[in-house]
């Protein structure tokens, strides 16, 4: 698929998504206010029927002012305006929240005018398992009524959202259809990247082998001609390309079969005790048939106190060459590499720095990836197959070092790397 065509996918799969999370919330909340009016009105309407049957029950009647007063939260006040037998109060509590399919645990307090303070009643649940230790609520005064009682119902939110379970359920399949959603463009976006990816690498494959290739096979016709014998020289010019260019070729192949199926959990390491400055020594010296052709100097600020440590030391060398190859390949000037190693008590702290292209900020982390090369169109000036940090990761990553990488793209590139120190003797 094409990038605008995903991008377009995206956009409007999002938008989508935006669109009915809005609905959903939106309906939600409505719902939400409506059962809770439901709920509070059905309450109301059961605690008036109960101070209207308590006024029958004491033979008197009630003034004509609603006598239900809701507090804060589910607590209710109601006005009975006679004296109140607490087991009838209770009676009928109970048989008309029943009668209204009010599934409530409920607790109730009567106002005594002797003591001018709230009697409580008792618990009342609607079933004998879930009773409380303690009663919860805490019933206020009021000075308007001489007889009254105050009722609380302690599990009303959960009552509430209980009868919400539908709208919960709905809302719990849209988010479960957000997160498939998200992850079907994440794993979309990683395909589509691993593709461009496995494009650029199989076209500097291409590239790579075209060369050495065409070169054996223009050497080979020389050397096909009947004449050839007659010029031992010329003869021997041509084997001899034949044979470098099939030694790189091999060289190639070897590379990309080595690093490309490395697995970074399976490494096996040989580790020693090493003398960095001795091996960077080493280097430099080995590095010169890269560093000749292109005018390049390497200089050394070897600060370090304590410079041993153990690794692994074919790797350690190779990782090493890795990072000089690019510091020479990724350069438009004379090369001019600083090797630099300086340490505390605990970590040496090694840096290779260039004066090359530099790294554009946005392809710094992918340039440990393997087979990431930094975009140059269709320009195949350094030749590569993305292999080589992606190698220094693994390599860094088993030894436990860290790896950092600072650049600018006019200065260069300086890759750091710090390790433990041996101390042992
Ligand atoms: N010192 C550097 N300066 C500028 N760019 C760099 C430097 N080192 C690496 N890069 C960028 O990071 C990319 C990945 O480097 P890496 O060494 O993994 O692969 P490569 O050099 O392209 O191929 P290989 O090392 O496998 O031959 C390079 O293609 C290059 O664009
Ligand atoms: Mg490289």
């Amino acid at each position: 698929m094409k990038s605008w065509k995903i991008r377009m996918v995206l956009l409007m799969g999002t938008i989508s998504i935006v669109g009915i999370v809005l609905v959903q919330i939106y309906w939600v909340r409505q719902a939400f206010d409506t059962r809770n009016r439901q709920l509070r009105q059905t309450i109301s309407i059961a605690l008036i029927n109960v101070a209207n049957k308590m006024a029958e029950f004491n033979g008197g009647a009630l003034p004509n002012a609603n006598p239900v007063i809701q507090l804060s939260g589910a607590s209710y006040i109601v006005n009975v305006n006679d004296v109140i037998d607490a087991g009838v109060l209770e009676h009928y509590l109970k048989s008309e929240l029943h009668y209204r399919g009010l599934n409530l645990d409920f607790e109730y307090a009567i106002y005594d005018c002797s003591s001018d303070s709230m009697v409580y009643g008792n618990y009342v649940s609607t079933s004998e398992s879930d009773k409380p230790e303690k009663p919860s609520g805490t019933f206020p005064r009021l000075d308007k009524y001489t007889y009254y009682f105050g009722i609380h119902f302690p599990y009303f939110s959960g009552y509430l959202l209980n009868s919400m379970r539908i709208w919960i359920l709905s809302s719990v399949i849209l988010l479960a259809v957000i997160v498939f959603f998200s992850y079907a463009m994440f794993i979309i976006f990683r395909q589509k990247r691993l593709a461009e990816v496995q494009k650029d690498f199989l076209d500097n494959m291409t590239h790579e082998f075209k060369t050495p290739i065409s070169t054996i096979s223009v050497a080979a016709d020389v050397l096909s001609r009947p004449d050839i014998v007659q010029n031992p020289q010329k003869l021997f010019t041509y084997a001899s390309i034949i044979r470098s260019e099939n030694l790189r070729l091999q060289e190639q192949v070897e590379k990309i079969l080595q690093l490309a199926t490395l697995d970074r959990t399976s490494i096996r390491l040989h580790p020693g005790k090493i003398d960095l400055h001795e091996l960077i020594g080493n280097l430099i010296k080995n590095s010169e048939p890269n560093l000749t052709p292109r005018n390049g100097k390497i200089e050394t600020h070897l600060h370090a106190e304590k410079f041993n440590v153990t690794a692994d030391r074919v790797h350690l060398t190779n990782v090493l060459f890795n990072l000089l190859d690019n510091a020479v390949k990724y350069n438009r000037r004379e090369p001019l590499i600083v090797l630099a190693t300086g340490s505390d008590a605990k970590q040496l702290t090694l840096t290779v720095r260039d004066n090359g292209i530099g790294i554009p900020p946005e392809y710094r982390k992918k340039i440990f990836d393997k087979f990431f090369r930094v975009p140059t169109g269709n320009v195949h000036d350094a030749k590569g197959f993305g292999l080589g940090l992606s190698y220094v990761k693994s390599i860094a990553d088993a030894h436990g070092w860290d790896l950092m990488v600072t650049s600018d793209v006019s200065t260069g590139t300086e890759f750091t790397i710090k390790m433990n120190i041996d101390t042992s003797d």
